[in-house]
Parts: structure tokens; sequence; C-alpha cells
């Protein structure tokens, strides 16, 4: 009887504390000094943003704070949504060994190293991204780690293989036919014709794809001939993209070349990558079809001064040197006829962290800075499919924000020193002196 009763109080003491602790933990009152409201395109000042858990339950200027409630003072700070990065590849950057990369990693070498990269990334104030793909499904092993709360980074969309035509970019190209490069299944998208298409898509989704990612033309970080050209022909185009809606999944193009990023719009994928030599065509297309355009324009400086000395053959630099240039005009021409645009970096061709880089080209080539912070919040939240639940501070949706220490409507540069990153409620970093 005693014992029961000792029992008894254990586990009522046990629940007692348990349900304190969590109620404890669980409220959370921001004082932010200015918010950038990304929906209305204004700045909000003096507002208190309420957390629940991992939710944002209220913004306002004159809540009233829970008495239980942990409050975090950013009142000298410019608070903003979570950035979203529609283009990264977490699973790897170049380690100065171009052959050693290639041959010499297995997906297990990739995979331990993955996690730092996503860190790096959440810590630079991006706490979602779009990974358009990766090797073997470290890409959805990385995802699921984060979302159980065992690795630390963003929220992650995640396209596993790149699905490309033989001897496209993404196969491996210039080398010797004896070698009979196959790359293992697990490692590559290679397909070609309608039903191996459909079948790779089937295989991608079937091992954790939430979206589709396919090289419509060629790339400059691959050593085929041209940049430009088109990979896949339309019909093929068309049945990846057709394929991927059948499951419910958006299918983005990797396209540089201006015949491909139309046939890829035709086709109905949802967001160009890179997009480079767009032509007035193109851009007429992408706006009649709504197509988002996900531009990285930032790569270039970092291709140009570091590639080199990173082992690169001189072919491929010598194929950026076609594009760099010519894809900030177009980047420019489409922004000036109205392309939707969503920031994206391929981030993983420069250092993991350094995707705000890339905002100050954004401004310099037409974006507003408030249409630059849209592009990698509403709008990348909207390309993601994910408008519900982030890009704005909004009630309801995913307590994901950042704060810097100065405006960066009047300098967008600060965003690439992101003092305070909250993602899912928790605080991962935080460096603001009051
Ligand atoms: N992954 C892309 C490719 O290899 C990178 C292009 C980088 N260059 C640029 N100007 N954005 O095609």
């Amino acid at each position: 009887m005693l014992f029961m009763r000792r029992f008894l109080f254990a586990i009522l003491a046990f629940l007692t504390i348990n349900n304190f602790t969590v109620a404890q933990g669980k409220l959370k009152a921001i004082k932010a000094g200015k918010v950038i409201d990304v929906v209305n395109g204004t700045v909000l000042t003096n507002q208190v943003i309420l957390i629940d858990s991992n939710m944002i339950t209220d913004i306002g200027s004159a809540l009233s704070i829970p008495a239980n409630a942990e409050v975090i003072d950013l009142s000298n700070a410019v608070v903003l949504p979570g950035l979203i990065d529609c283009h990264t590849h977490l699973t790897s950057q170049p380690s100065g060994d171009y052959y050693g990369d290639i041959f010499r990693k297995s997906p297990i070498d990739i995979a331990v190293t993955a996690h730092i990269y996503a860190k790096r990334t959440l810590e630079a104030g991006f706490t979602s991204c779009r990974d358009v793909g990766a090797p073997a499904f470290v890409d959805v092993a990385l995802r699921n780690a984060i979302n159980n709360g065992e690795v630390e980074g963003p929220h992650m969309e995640v396209a596993t293989l790149f699905i490309g035509s033989t001897g496209s970019h993404g196969d491996l190209n210039g080398f010797s036919p004896f070698l009979d490069w196959q790359m293992p299944k697990q490692m590559s998208g290679v397909a070609n014709g309608v039903d191996e298409l459909r079948k790779q898509v089937r295989y991608n989704i079937k091992y954790g794809a939430d979206v589709i990612k396919f090289g419509a033309s060629a790339g400059v970080l691959s050593e085929e001939e041209s940049v430009g050209g088109p990979q896949f022909s339309q019909e093929e185009m068309n049945a990846i993209v057709s394929e991927a809606k059948m499951w419910g999944r958006k299918a983005c193009a990797h396209a540089h070349g201006a015949e491909a990023i139309k046939m890829a719009v035709k086709a109905g994928v949802a967001s160009i990558e890179h997009g480079s030599l767009v032509d007035d065509e193109g851009i007429k297309l992408m706006k009649q079809n709504g197509t988002y355009l996900v531009s990285d324009i930032y790569d270039d400086d970092y291709i140009l001064s570091e590639y080199s000395k990173l082992g690169y053959p001189e072919k491929i630099i010598n194929k950026e040197k076609m594009v760099g240039k010519l894809q900030r005009e177009n980047f420019e021409k489409a922004v000036k006829a109205g392309v939707k645009i969503a920031f994206g970096t391929d981030a993983g061709v420069y250092p993991h962290g350094w995707n705000a880089k890339q905002f100050f080209y954004m401004v310099k080539f037409g974006l507003t800075p408030m249409q630059a912070i849209q592009s990698s919040t509403i709008n990348a939240a909207d390309l993601l499919g994910w408008k519900e639940k982030a890009g704005s501070i909004t009630k309801g949706k995913w307590a994901d924000l950042i704060a810097v220490e100065n405006n960066p409507l009047n300098d967008i540069t600060v965003l690439e020193h992101v003092k305070f990153v909250m993602k899912d409620g928790t605080v991962y970093k935080n460096e603001l002196k009051h």
C-alpha cells in the first residue's frame, strides 16, 4: 500500500514538474524594434511577436506579454522572417581537389560533412532551403535528421538525384570510354526517353524527393561541350514534369540556354534555375506562365577568383567566362519585365553560409532592397509550396525569424551579418548586444 502511494505520488510529481517545464519553455515573446513586413512591403516599429513552441501565435504593437513567457529583447534590432534559399547543395562544396571530389569520395564522406554545411546555412540566417540535387539520398537523410531534431539545420525541401540525359550536366564527362563510367544507381539520375524518365521520377519520389530537378540544358561546372544546348527533347521534359505533377511534386529545371529555358517553361516547370541566356521570348513565356526565375548571380565572382586555385579544369572556367556577365544582364531584363524572382544561390559552388552575398547583386541588377528580401522570403515560400508555413512573420507560421543590427532596406549587405537566428521557436544564434 505504502509502495503504491509512493508510486502514485512519484508519477504525479513527474507530471507536474514536466508540465511546468514545458509551459515555461514554450512561450516566448520577442520585442522587436523594427520588423520588415514582407507581405505589405513596409517596416513596422515596436512590435511584439508571440511564439508558442514552434509557431508564431501573434504579432502586433499592443500585445500583452503573458507572465510565463520568456522575453527576448530585440528592441534595438531589425527583425525579418527567416531567409529561404531555393537553390542549395548542402551535401558538398569544393575541397580543392577536383578529381578527388569526383572519384575518391563515397556517399559516406559526403554524409559526414553535410551536417556542418547545414548548420552554417542556418547560422547565416537561412531557416529554409530547397536543396536541388545530391547523391545517394544523403539529402533525404539530412532533412529527416534535421526534422527529428538530431542535427541543426534549415527546414529542407529536397530533390534527391539530379535527372539528366546520358552525357549531360548530370552525367560525368571528359573521361575515356574504356572506363565505361557508370555511376551506381543510388548516385546517378541519368535517364533517357519517356519511360526511363518516368521511372526515374518515381524512383526519386519513392526514396524521399519533395521536388524534381532535371537538367534542361548543359551546365558550367561540368565537362560537356556547350553551356546552353538543350539536353532533353520537349517530349522528355513534358514527361518529367507531368510525372512529377502526378505525384504532387513541382519540377524545376537547370537551364542556362535560351532554347532549353523555353522548352522547360512549356513543359510546366515551377522554376528555371540559372536562366543565364534567357531571351525576350523566354522572358515573355516565363511571365505568362508565372514561372519563377532562380538565378545564382553571385557565383561568377567566386568561380572566376577561386576555381583555378581549386583545381578546376580551364575548360570549365572558360564556360563561366561565357555566361557569368550575361546572366546578370539577363537577370536585370527579366526583373524589368516583371518575371517572378525567387532567391537561390547554388550554395556549395562557394562555401556554405555565404548565401546572403547574392543580395548585393540582386539589388545592383534591378531589384529594390524590399523586393530582394521578398524574393528570399514570401516568394521563396511560394515556390517551395510553403506559403502557409513560412516566408513571413504571420500568425500560424513557423517561428522562423532573424535579426540584424541595421536596416537592410538602406544597405542590403547587412544581411551578410545576421546576428540572431530563431528556427521553429528555438534560438540558434544571438550575438546582439543590448
Ligand atoms: N551549377 C551551375 C552549373 O554548373 C553553376 C553555374 C555557376 N555560374 C553562374 N554564372 N551562375 O551550371
